[in-house]
């Protein structure tokens, strides 16, 4: 139950186990067109997409110097780890970065992103972190942004790495020009591909103007995908078949499917974890579907209770990042959640808070989280 790396089924595990096979042959050309052909369907897009073998830190990176050039104006949410790392890519970048701070926990609000969009008439691009996995808060408007870049054409770029392949993302219906994801989070697959999608006016911008870099050069592999299906350097093969088997699973289940599960497990385990005395770090409205942070009991030592949810019932749960480690501790409601981990989780953490001397009602907690599962 971690917010990533994710369970494995075990039909995408056993498609790692094949012979290597040379990445300039029909072989090949085959997997690497059915990826992206079904990473498409998964975006909901027609634009460009690239499989980067390589964590999901690669993709945001890719989103960043293939876009950004020094001076640029650049508006961005900043709530925890993860958006604070992509701000500091886009300063690294040389950007002129106008953060939207708020205190972890919580989203800005689509007032003060207006609010910036209103006083920035110059703006290149607006990033944003769909789903701040160190913290568990989801922006959920979206939709809404694409009103605002097609003022002035700015870029829109969505890091959707902890939620892609979970919740609705429709690329193309909200105008994203560059959407990243990760393998290993919802998609349900190993670790180390992460794919990124481009629009057309974003590729003929990155084409125009390359950056100083080699292997996150995404006009490369633009070319190479147009010209022979292939990738410009020595793809992570094992984890391509793992991942083309992940997203022919994710297909079979179909989005919407896929979705509701995610998003009911995550309101059961929400209610059942509320019900044991536990409280959600975020703020309400703002919660992630995905990824479900809560604050620790008074006294609650975070190894301890890490370690005998882990060693005495096979549960793992992340701990807090930076000032939040040993405050919260982080669920993953993500991939294959199903009925099983949540029942299991809800109980597992109940008894584990019992042995330390909390006193939970864990019947109470399990009937409630059963009733949101009944309509699964
Ligand atoms: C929102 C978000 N962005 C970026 C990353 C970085 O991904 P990776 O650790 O795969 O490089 C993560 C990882 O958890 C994430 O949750």
């Amino acid at each position: 139950m971690l917010p990533g790396p994710t369970n494995v089924p075990e039909r995408v595990t056993r498609a790692m186990f094949t012979h290597i096979i040379n990445h300039r042959s029909p072989d090949f050309v085959e997997l690497y067109t059915e990826v992206i052909e079904k990473t498409q369907q998964v975006f909901q897009t027609k634009n460009d997409v690239v499989a980067l073998s390589s964590s999901g830190t690669g993709a945001v990176e890719a989103s960043v110097v293939n876009l950004i050039k020094k001076g640029d104006k650049v508006i961005i949410p900043v709530n925890g780890e993860f958006s604070s790392r992509l701000s500091q890519m886009l300063e690294w970048q040389g950007a002129n970065v106008i953060k939207l701070e708020t205190t972890p926990g919580t989203n800005a609000t689509l007032e003060q992103v207006k609010e910036a969009f209103d006083n920035n008439n110059d703006v290149k691009a607006f990033y944003v972190v769909h789903n701040e996995t160190s913290t568990g808060t989801q922006v959920k408007y979206l939709d809404k942004i694409s009103e605002l870049t097609s003022r002035n054409d700015s870029y829109y770029v969505v890091d959707s790495i902890s939620l892609l392949g979970g919740v609705e993302l429709p690329v193309d219906k909200w105008n994203i020009d560059v959407c990243m994801a990760g393998s290993q989070k919802a998609l349900a697959a190993p670790p180390g591909i992460s794919p990124i999608s481009v629009s057309p006016r974003a590729k003929k911008y990155m084409i125009e103007n390359p950056p100083p870099t080699m292997y996150f050069n995404l006009a490369r592999y633009f070319k190479y995908y147009e010209e022979s299906k292939h990738t410009p350097f020595t793809p992570a093969l094992p984890l391509l078949y793992a991942f083309r088997e992940a997203l022919r699973m994710i297909l079979e289940e179909g989005m919407d499917a896929r979705i509701k599960r995610h998003k009911i497990c995550s309101d059961a385990l929400y209610s059942g974890l509320s019900a044991i005395g536990l409280t959600p770090f975020a703020k309400e409205e703002d919660r992630s579907i995905t990824i479900i942070a809560l604050n620790y009991l008074d006294g609650l030592d975070d190894n301890t209770f890490r370690n005998t949810l882990a060693n005495k019932f096979r549960v793992l749960v992340a701990g807090g990042f930076g000032n939040l480690k040993g405050k919260v501790f982080r669920v993953g409601c993500m991939g294959e959640v199903h009925r099983y981990h949540v029942m299991r989780t809800i109980s597992a953490i109940a008894s584990t808070l019992d042995m330390m001397g909390y006193k939970t009602n864990t019947v109470n907690a399990l009937k409630i989280a059963e009733e949101k599962l009944k309509n699964l």
